[in-house]
């Protein structure tokens, strides 16, 4: 086990594996900013698979229990499922698990299933359609989103759960109905407060809708208690419906941050690392895996790199950190 400045050991890995999306959300790649021209990665600068496993192993034996594949949007890089299968065998990895926007798991469910994938996150900010469709500006309806979600859970990926950024204005006032319709499903919608991640969305503080306040809106109509968390960490705050009927969560980050507990690291598709999701640079890990070095080598800088690490960006944020340059979302995964 490794420990960082601040006590926290590392825990779990988020891989992000490309840097592009079929989606275009309005608060993660603005269309004016991820145009026709913008310069995505090419493919010999993205780590392999066989790269990427290699690291999970190592990381593995430094403690990491927990990897989450991520992008971008993961599942638009060719035969993910070649992924998954490579790191389920990981002895000591005790959870594996995918984020995705949903549009391409109708196509893709079984296989990720086959190949070992237990469950999966699914983004979605709303059920009105109009509105779904102003969010991802990618011309994709609720209803791919859904069927996506049918496919993954036919599939056997299970838990599911459902990941929605809340945005003043645009989609905060169809809260309520996403709680409605997945309530009694078994089926777990997390509120996420919008983030002043990346440095092209455009965030300012009126545009975050306060955990606090979702859980007051939600409550008016379903009546909800506060519930333990699960493991120490959890990035979500869980509440569970008085009736019975499930369980929702929030994700606090801007109203109150959860860095204390912190224990991801992050690996971006060209193989850098960020021990933050609000940090400004990442530090080279290709270099190291392509220079022939040993598993020894490379655990040993991962080792150095956690042990310096005193991030704790959420706790610290002002107005003028908000503008930073900062890594993007959609490059390094949620
Ligand atoms: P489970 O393992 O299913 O409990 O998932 P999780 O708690 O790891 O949540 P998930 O990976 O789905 O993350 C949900 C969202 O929380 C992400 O999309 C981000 O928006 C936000 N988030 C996750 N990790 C961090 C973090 O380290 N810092 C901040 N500020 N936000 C985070
Ligand atoms: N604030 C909060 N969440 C965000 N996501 C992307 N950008 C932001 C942001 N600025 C979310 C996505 C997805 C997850 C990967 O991160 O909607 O659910
Ligand atoms: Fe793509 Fe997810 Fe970003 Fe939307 S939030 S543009 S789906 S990576
Ligand atoms: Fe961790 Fe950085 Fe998020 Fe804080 S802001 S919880 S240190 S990733």
């Amino acid at each position: 086990m490794v420990l960082d400045r601040l006590q926290r050991p590392l825990r779990d890995l988020r891989v992000s594996v490309t840097d592009r999306c079929n989606f275009r959300c309005v608060y993660c790649m603005p269309r004016e900013v991820f145009g026709p021209d913008y310069a995505f990665l090419g493919r010999d600068e993205l780590l392999t698979y066989e790269e990427i496993a290699r690291v999970v192993r190592i990381l593995v034996g430094l403690g990491v229990e927990k990897v989450r594949i991520t992008g971008g949007e993961p599942l638009v890089r060719r035969d993910l499922d070649k992924l998954v299968g490579a790191l389920r065998g990981i002895e000591g990895l005790k959870d594996l698990t995918l984020t995705t926007n949903g549009s391409l798991l109708r196509a893709q469910a079984r296989r990720l299933a086959a190949a070992g994938l237990k469950r999966v996150t699914v983004s979605l900010d709303s059920l009105d359609d109009a509105v779904f469709r102003a969010m991802n500006d990618a011309g994709v309806g609720v209803a791919t989103v859904l069927d996506g979600i049918a496919a993954a859970r036919e599939a056997g990926l299970w838990p599911i759960k459902v990941n929605a950024v809340v945005k003043r204005g645009m989609n905060d006032h169809t809260v309520v109905d996403l709680a409605r319709y997945f309530r009694g499903t078994g089926i777990i919608v997390r509120f996420i407060e919008f983030m002043d991640v990346g440095a092209t969305n455009g965030w300012r503080l009126e545009h975050v809708v306060t955990g606090r306040e979702i859980v007051e809106a939600i409550s008016r109509e379903f009546p909800l208690e506060p519930a333990e968390a699960n493991y120490r960490g959890e990035v979500a705050k869980r509440w569970r419906y008085v009736d019975g009927a499930g369980e929702i969560g929030v994700i606090t980050s801007i109203s109150q941050p959860f860095c204390g507990d912190c224990t991801r690291l992050r690996l971006s598709p060209e193989g850098e690392l960020f021990t933050c999701l609000f940090g400004t640079r990442g530090h080279d890990l290709r270099g190291l895996l392509r220079s022939g070095a040993s598993d020894g080598e490379i655990e040993a800088f991962v080792a150095g790199l956690w042990r310096g690490r005193e991030d704790r960006y959420s706790e610290l944020r002002t107005a003028e950190t908000a503008g930073l340059p900062k890594v993007e979302m959609s490059h390094i995964g949620g």
